[in-house]
């Protein structure tokens, strides 16, 4: 069973997506153990809750120094028994500690074909506002390894989105989502569980 902790930030409709994935038996192998927020009123938290799924906030600014964070995001995730970390739209930026502590298991989900709209300032509508302006026909998602830098770890796989014309950055966002983020998550990590794709130890 590939045990999968999952950090979220908003809304957490990808979190979403691997709960559905893994109550409707699509997602095999799998087991959320723990979803963890940065921010106390993400709608990520709620949806855990009614899923019965442990969830916790940990919030850099309630901690004295960098390493004492790590070392609560760290300590959380290590008791949670997860070997995967997903990050699904989790806007904190993460420390070399912290990639160190689980080098090769964190995989993140960015709303764009890397390496195009990607690394610092590019997060959630901004990425779509940035496809929009450089005129773009086609966008799309990407799952990745995460390394030290912002984006640029190794990528798993990608899915294409077409840009229509019309399309404003809200309306482009759900059709990437819709179209890619949602199963490219799940599909990511079910190559995970069944060892299809390597992880680190
Ligand atoms: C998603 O579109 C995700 O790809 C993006 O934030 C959104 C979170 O939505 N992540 C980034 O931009 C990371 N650079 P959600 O909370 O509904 O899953």
């Amino acid at each position: 069973m590939l045990k999968i902790a999952v950090l979220v930030s908003g809304g957490g409709t990808n979190l979403q997506a691997v709960i559905d994935a893994v109550e409707s038996g699509k997602l095999t192998g799998t087991q959320i153990v723990l979803v963890l927020s940065n921010k106390p009123d993400a709608y990520a938290l709620t949806r855990a809750k009614e899923h019965g799924i442990p969830s916790v906030c940990i919030r850099k600014k309630d901690y004295d120094t960098p390493a004492d964070y790590d070392r609560a995001m760290i300590d959380a995730i290590r008791e949670s028994g997860a070997d995967l970390v997903v990050l699904a739209g989790f806007l904190v930026v993460l420390s070399e500690t912290f990639v160190q502590a689980f080098a090769r298991r964190i995989i993140n989900i960015h709303p764009s074909l890397i390496p195009s709209f990607c690394g610092d300032g590019f997060y959630g509508l901004k990425v779509h506002e940035a496809a929009l302006s450089r005129g773009v026909k086609v966008t799309g998602a990407t799952v990745h390894f995460v390394d030290s830098g912002t984006d640029t770890g190794p990528i798993i796989m990608q899915k294409a989105v077409e840009v229509r014309e019309g399309d404003t950055p809200e309306i482009l966002q759900r059709r990437v989502m819709e179209e890619a983020e949602w199963k490219l998550l799940p599909a990511v990590i079910q190559g995970i569980a069944d060892g299809e794709i390597p992880i680190g130890n």
